[in-house]
């Protein structure tokens, strides 16, 4: 299911600032080379996790699934020269990929991939992040949020992306439907929480810590 129309994304992606050459260059390369290039968030969204970034004043990010690197460089360009962004993903292939443009990137340096199942590494982190971004397996949402929850500060922001899953989430299917839409049911009642759906591309809840 596209929730908006193809003329009103093109014209949303115009008026939403460049990504530049090597975040342009990530993108092609992601397209030709890789597996399910659809997984990349893209310009509007990776504008978007900058740009919440600097709105929260993160100095730490977390980010669960790096895929090729576009979130993870797009969200280390809103951090400060000091800052930190960890990001975790279980395949070699893909984290290869990530490493040689973290690696070109002026923003590489506050950049650490954790190669491995997420629960795994973010089971050896400890708090506080500012913000996070899950973007990885939709059965282990839940657990993810369980983990990530106590390790972020007070204020911190969680942004979760494909949180409409294509619109499935209105009638739950298979295993990943019913995971995504139970964790949004989780998320609308906890009270330790403030959130926020947003229809941007496939959904992305924004989640405040209280
Ligand atoms: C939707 S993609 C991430 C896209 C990325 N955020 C971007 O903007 O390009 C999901 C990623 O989650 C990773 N993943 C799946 N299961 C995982 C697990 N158990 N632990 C860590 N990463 C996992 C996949 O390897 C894949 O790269």
């Amino acid at each position: 299911m596209d929730f908006i129309d193809e003329d009103i994304e093109n014209y949303a992606w115009e008026h939403t600032e460049s990504d530049g050459d090597l975040l342009q260059a990530l993108t092609e390369e992601t397209h030709a080379n890789l597996e399910l290039p659809q997984m990349l968030t893209g310009r509007i969204e990776g504008r978007f996790l900058k740009l919440l970034a600097r709105l929260v004043g993160a100095r730490r990010i977390l980010e669960i699934g790096t895929f090729s690197g576009y979130s993870a460089l797009s969200m280390a360009e809103g951090l400060p020269e000091d800052g930190e962004l960890i990001t975790c993903d279980v395949d070699p292939v893909t984290c290869a990929v990530a490493r040689r443009y973290f690696e070109q990137s002026p923003h590489g340096k506050k950049i650490t991939l954790m190669e491995g199942a997420a629960l795994d590494s973010i089971a050896q982190l400890s708090g506080a992040f500012d913000m996070a971004f899950i973007d990885a397996d939709k059965t282990n949402y839940g657990n993810y949020y369980d983990a990530i929850l106590p390790l972020m500060r007070p204020g911190g922001l969680i942004a979760v992306d494909n949180v409409l899953w294509s619109g499935r989430v209105l009638a739950p299917e298979d295993e990943s439907d019913h995971a995504i839409a139970a964790f949004n049911e989780k998320v609308k009642n906890d009270d330790a929480v403030e959130a926020v759906m947003l229809t941007v591309r496939d959904g992305i809840f924004c989640i405040r810590k209280k």
